[in-house]
């Protein structure tokens, strides 16, 4: 296991280029196997969870090519049904391979998936969704079995507890794809991921109305084709930068993404005095920590204020003197970061699903665990700004997601390096 020991105390200046999306690119690794044709997608971000998801492909009989960094040559020419378990059962994404194995091949068979340290991420969802499509669901030892004799378009309301859910979407979208008759779906997710999805599935012959909007219909089809697909930056990661150029009053400029996905977090930070030139593909964040004033952010479902984000505004919040909150609603017990950010300093008490940040200490080096992808991330940006030297634990959930993300901080200047505990 790998640790990263960062010294604290230098502003990260130059330009940083965002990778693919990590979320899109799980569901478009899911959505290629609706058709037995070559698919080609570029800008696939070379990450822990998408070689996981290429091994889960390779497990059901796909054929797959690295065709140069990043660009990735898939066929699912003859596929089976069942998964390899030992594999779906490390990652939750591995869920999204319910719709396109059903629309594919009328069944799929994936072990239920557990709970997380984010909190419990039940698929009652999903599965309300394919039995509208005329699905039988049974969990047998753990496995849910789902079965079709023929997918049929239906009316279907996706919404829970917590409003849309984007893996469900995906799975109801594709499945419905190659379905007989109409289906329209509501409520669903309009992530930007989810939007690119759309794309990638209409490249391949799928018609689908409503893009971006919480209704699609879904025309259903009997076959789809290959198709040649370039995935979108990665406003998660994007996000992760701008903050981290705030809290190191840095100066950077983020560069290749579509700005207009992080909306939510720019009008919070416009809104609190950051000082930022904002153009279509790229932000340019100026030096302006001592100007900031606190904040309060809800996340939620997009266009809201976005849960992959909630850790790092915890860090930023930090820096700012007076009292910031930050609810979460789309996983209320998604906190495990605040216990680590206290041992570096921060002052960060919870009420319920509310952070309450009383910023402005400085804050100095400790030993920290990182328990999840964005709570890591959060993590090094403390990291970043605590006196003396930080070392964070397991690491390994940070490489699921964020693409050479020390190379990228080292270039900007930051101190830090990567060892073997
Ligand atoms: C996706 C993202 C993840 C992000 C999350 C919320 C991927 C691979 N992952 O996860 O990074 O944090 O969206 O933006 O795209 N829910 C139910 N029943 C269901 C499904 C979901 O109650 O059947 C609840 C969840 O517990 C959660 C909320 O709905 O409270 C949203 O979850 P969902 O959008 O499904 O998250 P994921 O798709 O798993």
């Amino acid at each position: 296991m790998d640790k990263v020991l960062i010294q604290g105390g230098t502003s990260l200046e130059g330009t940083v280029r965002v990778s693919g999306a990590k979320n899109a690119s799980l569901l478009m690794l899911a959505a290629v196997l609706l058709t037995d044709e070559p698919c080609i997608l570029r800008n696939v971000p070379n990450l822990r969870d998408v070689h996981f998801f290429i091994s889960l492909l390779q497990g059901l009989g796909v054929e797959v090519e690295l065709l140069s960094p990043n660009i990735w040559r898939i066929q699912a020419k003859k596929i089976h049904a069942n998964p390899p378990y030992d594999l779906v059962r490390q990652m939750r994404a591995s869920v999204c391979l319910m719709g396109p194995l059903l629309g594919r091949l009328g069944q799929a068979a994936l072990p239920l998936p557990g709970g997380c340290v984010i909190g419990n991420r039940p698929i009652d969802l999903h599965l309300h969704g394919l039995k509208k499509l005329g699905c039988t669901v049974e969990l047998k030892n753990g496995i849910v079995h789902i079965h079709a004799q023929q997918l049929k378009g239906n009316h279907i309301f996706l919404g829970g507890r917590f409003g849309s859910t984007v893996t469900g979407t995906a799975n109801i979208l594709m499945a419905a794809t190659l379905s007989s008759g109409i289906t329209r779906i509501e409520n669903t997710a309009c992530e930007p991921e989810i939007v690119d999805l759309c794309h990638l599935l209409t490249c391949m012959g799928a018609r689908i109305e409503g893009i971006g909007s919480p209704q699609l219909t879904i025309y259903g089809q009997q076959k789809l084709h290959g198709a040649d697909h370039t995935l979108i930056g990665d406003r998660i990661e994007a996000g992760t930068f701008l903050i981290a150029s705030l809290v190191t009053n840095g100066h950077l400029i983020i560069d290749q993404f579509h700005t207009q996905h992080l909306r939510a977090l720019l009008h919070v930070l416009e809104n609190s005095g950051a000082k930022m030139n904002i153009t279509a593909n790229q932000i340019e964040v100026f030096p302006c920590l001592n100007q900031l004033t606190p904040f309060e952010i809800t996340t939620l479902p997009y266009p809201g204020f976005p849960t992959d984000l909630q850790a790092q505004m915890c860090v930023l919040a930090a820096c700012i003197p007076d009292l910031s909150l930050l609810t979460e609603r789309v996983y209320p017990q998604r906190f495990m970061h605040v216990a680590e950010l206290q041992r570096l300093g921060v002052r960060i008490t919870l009420e319920g699903s509310t952070a309450i940040v009383q910023g402005g200490q400085r804050l100095s080096g400790a030993d920290v665990m990182a328990s999840d992808l964005r709570a890591s991330a959060a993590l090094y940006l403390a990291g970043l700004i605590a006196r003396g030297e930080t070392q964070v634990h397991r690491i390994y959930h940070l490489d699921r997601g964020y693409e050479n993300f020390e190379q990228k901080l080292q270039a900007l200047g930051a101190k830090l390096y990567r060892t073997a505990e």
